[in-house]
């Protein structure tokens, strides 16, 4: 059995470390690896996977082909189409299944690291690019009812809005001090959270007690969100969690073995980065 990860450029990818470590640890004769592929080549590579004789029984999707694998499935699964983008495939009855684990590998980071997190009733998002979309369906299944959208682009944050309904509320970037009094979650979607890049000053203070303060980007491992919530002592949840969880279905489905993401798995590929 064989998987692979396909994006453009895929060097710098963590799932071929994860899924081989999860292959020699249960012992399965498979493979897993990276494969670039340019977006001229996609739909071919898509066409290829559709095949039977493919060597592959499916992989992961990673940047810039979501959307387009989520566009050439043949099915894809209610979260894949809330998110309007794939990151899992695999064959299954002879057809090209899609999936988007995102959303599932968020909300798993947070059960681990903070029991009850999906009480905490009011949250608001930072941002609203493909990592918001997968953020929001999260926090709109596990039952917030209080979501806030918060981008520079306020048509962008309009747009998700628009399409969840009457829980995700859009906002400018100038709402943010507002809403985080007595907010619960507050989660970072934005690039700013990549090292070498300026945050603003944001003052968490006035969130609820039990809050918390988690960050989707995961280099550095504590981004200057998490800095800032940390020292004015609010409890925080980084992002590596999230890359680790989202692999969980994906393996699962190709090699037939549910997988556990242990402090094993994490110094393994927090010691690759
Ligand atoms: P991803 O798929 O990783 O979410 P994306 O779709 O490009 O990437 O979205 C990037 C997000 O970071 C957007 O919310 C973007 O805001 P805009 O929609 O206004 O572009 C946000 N972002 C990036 N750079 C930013 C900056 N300097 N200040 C504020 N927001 C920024």
């Amino acid at each position: 059995m064989h998987a692979f990860v396909a994006g453009h450029p895929i060097n710098h990818s963590k799932s071929p470390l994860i899924h081989g470590t999860w292959l020699k640890r249960h012992g399965i004769e498979g493979s897993y690896r990276a494969v670039d592929v340019a977006p001229q080549d996609f739909e071919d590579f898509i066409v290829k996977l559709k095949s039977p004789s493919s060597e592959f029984v499916g992989g992961n999707i990673t940047i810039p082909h979501k959307e387009n694998a989520f566009a050439l499935a043949d099915e894809v699964d209610e979260t894949a189409d809330y998110i309007g983008a794939a990151n899992t495939l695999w064959r299954e009855n002879g057809r090209l299944k899609a999936t988007n684990t995102d959303a599932y590998g968020f909300a798993a980071n947070l059960d681990e690291k903070s029991t009850g997190w999906q009480n905490l009733e009011t949250a608001v998002v930072y941002g609203a690019g493909g990592a918001s979309r997968a953020v929001i369906v999260a926090l709109v299944q596990r039952g917030f009812r209080n979501v806030h959208v918060l981008n520079r682009t306020m048509e962008r944050a309009q747009g998700l809005a628009d399409r969840f309904g009457a829980a995700v509320q859009a906002h400018p970037l100038g709402a943010l001090d507002e809403l985080l009094q007595g907010a619960g979650l507050f989660v970072n979607t934005t690039s700013l959270g990549l090292e070498g890049e300026t945050v603003p000053q944001i003052d968490f203070s006035g969130m609820r007690q039990g809050a918390l303060v988690t960050d989707i980007v995961y280099v550095p491992l504590k981004t200057a969100f998490l800095q800032q919530a940390e020292e004015q002592g609010i409890k925080t949840a980084d992002g590596l969690g999230m890359l680790l969880h989202q692999a969980v279905p994906g393996f699962e489905k190709w090699f037939g073995v549910r997988p556990v993401v242990d402090s094993e798995l994490r110094n393994i590929v927090e010691s690759a980065m």
